[in-house]
């Protein structure tokens, strides 16, 4: 049976009761439960710990039982909500937001950390579907997750959705882009005629995903005689229908080993199609989500950028759920962490296997977690050699940096360096800050400790 119905009617229930709507972690423990999942797998594939997700099944089917009269349990909830005679697909189930199958369909799917770089998709029959005057190609979008805070940002975007026909959205890997984006297009989805998510990795030139889009757009029709002046045709569409089109991991598109923002080969028309879409007028929206900012985007009026930076409060809430005991040293692993969500995921996952859930007794060894660490080198891997040289002098400082140190410090060309420090500034390595009459740059402490250790183990 489509378990669809049954999280519909739990809802329907739960939201009587506490005119809350169910939460992800909910939706997961009932489809769970419908597959006969114990609590420990249903943790594991979304990540969360065992206890976090059996304590809010209690309470679940504690609601549950008090609203319906009768002792429901996790042993028991799939014989009594399958006793239940549900209308497959019946509307009067669902509560009344009209985007809220779609929105289950992307919930329900399984998740974890590990999906920065490869991402679990929506199974669909299809790739795309129209229904009316709306296509929707949500094919490639990662699962709706549980996205704390990030409240100012969602609003900010629906904000600026109606004003602007580019939004870069940038910050460094793992700071919550996707996942933020994801809860935005749930949420605005329905404000469009066309929605389509790319990711950008799995295509090899910006030819190839184009001709993709203007295959969507045509029904999947394209002649071999069509397939000439594409940033146009793609542009016509983006003029003659709303379209929401969300371009994600787009630092695929630029190269490796030189300053941040250039084009590897195969994809420099994609920033003539970007231009074009902030200078032409229409309804549509492009979003550009990638973890190095564009280089021409200083110029563009008609764009809009967020730089995403860490959690804030929200932040607590990833150690609470990942159960670590509570002690002093929390905010001290949240500053050296940037308060990046996933750096403060893989860093609970080490605490929960080998220090027993403890944050001092980790803190203490001032070890840089495996996962992390590979991270944090494909990112090193990525920088010119100027750019290195730049992060290793900044690593070196304990406090912030001004740029007559960095100048006084690396005896470089000073047109060449400043073009290095954007660079980085673009890769969101290095952050700025203002005062008076100084520029200063710093770095996280946790990259910092990472370039450290990286070159005392060179030298
Ligand atoms: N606001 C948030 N609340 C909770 N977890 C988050 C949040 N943002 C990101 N995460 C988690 O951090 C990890 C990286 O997020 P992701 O959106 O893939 O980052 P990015 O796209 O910036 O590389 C994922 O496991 C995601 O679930
Ligand atoms: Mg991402």
């Amino acid at each position: 049976m489509d378990s669809l119905p049954i999280i519909a009617f739990v809802e329907k229930i739960v939201y009587t009761a506490t005119g809350k709507y169910l939460n992800l972690i909910q939706k997961q423990i009932i489809f769970g439960t419908m597959m006969d999942k114990s609590y420990f797998t249903i943790a594991e594939e979304i990540g969360y710990s065992e206890g976090y997700v059996r304590d809010e099944g209690s309470k679940l089917w504690k609601l549950m039982s008090d609203n319906l009269n009768e002792n429901i349990t996790k042993a028991n909830a799939k014989s009594r909500l399958r006793s239940w005679e549900f209308p497959e697909g019946s509307p009067q189930l669902y509560l009344d937001h009209s985007h809220y199958r779609n929105s289950l369909q992307n919930s329900i799917l399984i998740n974890n950390y590990n999906d920065v770089n490869i991402a679990i998709y929506q199974e669909q029959g299809q790739t795309s579907s129209v229904s009316g005057s709306n296509l929707c190609d949500l094919s490639q979008m990662p699962a709706l997750k549980l996205c704390l805070g990030r409240v100012q940002e969602i609003y900010l975007l629906e904000q600026a959705i109606l004003t602007h026909q580019l939004i870069e959205i940038t910050g460094l890997i793992g700071v919550g882009k996707t996942t933020l984006m994801v809860q935005l297009v749930d949420k605005v989805k329905d404000n469009f005629e066309s929605v389509i998510w790319r990711n950008c990795s799995f295509y090899n030139s910006w030819r190839e995903l184009k001709l993709e889009l203007i295959q969507i757009f045509n029904n999947n029709q394209i002649s071999e005689f069509e397939q000439d002046n594409l940033n146009y045709k793609l542009l016509s569409y983006l003029k003659k229908h709303k379209c929401l089109l969300i371009l994600d991991q787009c630092e695929t598109l630029f190269q490796e080993g030189q300053n941040a923002g250039i084009y590897r080969s195969g994809y420099e028309k994609c920033e003539q199609f970007l231009d074009y879409t902030t200078n032409l007028e229409h309804q549509s929206c492009v979003f550009f989500v990638s973890n190095v900012q564009r280089k021409s985007l200083a110029k563009q009026e008609s764009s809009y950028l967020l730089k995403l930076s860490g959690l804030q409060e929200s932040a607590k809430e990833i150690l609470r759920i990942a159960n670590l005991k509570q002690d002093e040293k929390w905010s001290l692993l949240i500053e050296q962490y940037g308060a990046i969500p996933l750096y403060l995921k893989i860093a609970t996952q080490s605490i929960n296997t080998l220090f027993n859930n403890q944050v001092s007794a980790f803190l203490n060894y001032q070890i840089i977690p495996d996962d992390l660490e590979d991270i944090l080198l494909k990112q090193w891997q990525y920088l010119s050699k100027l750019e290195q040289k730049i992060m290793i002098v900044v690593s070196q400082e304990e406090q912030e940096i001004t740029l007559e140190t960095l100048l006084h410090n690396l005896s470089e060309h000073p047109s060449s360096l400043f073009k290095a420090i954007q660079s980085l500034l673009r890769r969101n390595l290095l952050e700025k800050r203002e005062d008076e009459n100084y520029c200063n740059f710093v770095t996280l402490p946790i990259i910092k400790q990472f370039i450290n250790e990286l070159v005392s183990a060179d030298s």
